[in-house]
């Protein structure tokens, strides 16, 4: 199957839809022909039927189709619009349409960057009542760019590294989810620019199987073929003179090994900590964070003679915290500062009783952490700020310190410095705030001349 997809990308040039090059408009389309039509959906949008399924692909009038650019595809792919949004549609075999939608339908529950799938709709036929290929309703990604728009001018070996970068964070994460992905391919990836980065979606689920988990043999497999992929695909845009001359395309395409690999080591790799070195702790869940993970429990083991503390991450999606954080100790945050409280408790549980389950210490964790912390703000102050707000950018604080000091800072100094060095400023403008006029609160708010 790679072969084929590859013989097909090196031929084809990069397909953008030019408006006007597709043949006559089809009038009344319709109900009419739509009788055999069978749709599979799970949330059905009727406009679904008004598009003119007896069709094929290729001869779809422009006025109903949408000039995005699209990746090398060995189907027939086109996107179309659908009431206020966008979709993808692709001719396909029946079997493969309704396994596609499936994996993606699963991907997406398992939280996994992919296009989300609209429907398979098969028993289409033309006018005539011959049959035409099933489809597979994908919606369209916005803001997304096949690799080969991602090069509209020539691109430079740094856009490439971090490119293939947010490839390798892909795999990872279906991995992660248990899928091998059996043709991952740069043109089987759609990516978004986010914040200077890439951040890549899957697209093409075609060739994917879900297992309850991956061998160390499947994933290096699943890696070689990204490999040599990539390779091949490079190599073909520096033919074409899209990337910078001193680009090596074999080398750039062997990042993706070491980009995978340290992002695997290091979501789940099993480290070994002395107790009291909680900020090697958090500094661990910072970088998986920052890899744009987030962190379930840790699992933690004390070793035999009780002097070494075992953390494994268990890695999960966002919004888990919030709700991990109320079933544990009741309090209310948002998702950011439940993250950032969760953190804590679970360093704060390593570090102190590892053996006691995780109600008992997190309850402890409230009472002697959390709450004291409360206590020690100055009154009027306490009253101004959400307790998980203070107690939250405490714990940020005390990081600061801790990293910059390279030592586990006591909470008390921590405490301490946070009043005198940001709270001092903090108080001075609530104090402001809290005697000003309208007048004032006007100008504080830049509202101008009142
Ligand atoms: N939902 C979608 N959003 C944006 N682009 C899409 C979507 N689905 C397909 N495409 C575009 O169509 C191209 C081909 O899709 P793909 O599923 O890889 O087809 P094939 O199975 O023929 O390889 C992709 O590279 C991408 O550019
Ligand atoms: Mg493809």
């Amino acid at each position: 199957m790679t072969d084929t997809a590859r013989a097909n990308w090196r031929n084809e040039p990069t397909d953008w839809e030019q408006a006007g090059k597709l043949p006559r408009p089809h009038e009344g389309s319709g109900a009419r022909s739509l009788g055999s039509l069978d749709v599979t959906s799970a949330s059905m949008d009727p406009a679904l039927l008004d598009l003119p399924w007896q069709v094929p692909l290729e001869e779809w009038p422009t006025d109903r189709l949408a000039a995005l650019p699209r990746g090398i595809s060995r189907h027939v792919v086109r996107f179309a619009r659908l009431g206020d949004s966008l979709i993808a549609i692709k001719e396909t075999g029946e079997h493969i349409a309704r396994h596609e939608y499936h994996m993606l339908r699963k991907l997406r529950r398992l939280n996994v960057p992919c296009v989300a799938p609209v429907a398979v709709i098969t028993g289409r036929t033309d006018e005539q009542g011959e049959p035409l290929d099933p489809v597979l309703v994908t919606r369209h990604l916005r803001f997304s760019l096949p690799y080969r728009a991602v090069f509209s001018q020539t691109l430079r070996q740094n856009t490439l590294t971090r490119l293939i970068d947010a490839q390798a964070l892909l795999l990872v994460r279906l991995h992660l989810a248990g899928f091998y992905w059996g043709d991952v391919s740069l043109s089987n990836t759609l990516f978004r620019r986010d914040a200077g980065a890439f951040a890549a979606y899957l697209v093409d689920a075609e060739t994917g199987e879900l297992y309850p988990e991956l061998s160390g043999g499947q994933r290096e497999y699943d890696l070689e073929i990204a490999r040599v992929n990539i390779a091949g695909e490079l190599m073909d845009l520096a033919e074409g003179n899209l990337i910078e001359e001193s680009v090596d395309p074999l080398a750039t395409s062997e990042r993706i090994m070491d980009s995978y690999r340290n992002l695997w080591r290091e979501l789940t790799e099993q480290e070994t900590f002395a107790p009291g070195e909680r900020w090697r702790v958090d500094a661990r869940i910072r970088r998986l964070n920052d890899l744009g993970f987030d962190v379930d429990e840790l699992a933690i083991r004390t070793t035999a003679d009780g002097t070494q503390v075992q953390l494994q991450p268990k890695v999960v999606d966002a919004g888990h915290h919030q709700r991990r954080l109320l079933r544990l100790t009741g309090l209310d945050a948002q998702e950011n500062q439940a993250r950032r409280l969760l953190n804590d408790m679970d360093s704060y549980r390593a570090d102190n009783h590892p053996e006691l389950d995780e109600e008992l210490s997190a309850h402890l964790w409230v009472t002697q952490v959390f709450q004291p912390i409360v206590r020690a703000m100055p009154q009027e102050l306490g009253s101004k700020l959400e307790p998980a707000e203070v107690v939250h950018e405490v714990l940020e604080h005390r990081w600061y310190m801790s990293e910059e000091q390279n030592r586990n800072v006591p909470m008390a100094e921590a405490v301490q410095s946070y009043m005198d060095n940001i709270l001092r400023h903090r108080r001075d403008e609530a104090a402001i705030l809290l005697t000003a006029d309208t007048k004032t609160m006007k100008i504080l708010g830049g509202g101008g001349n009142g």
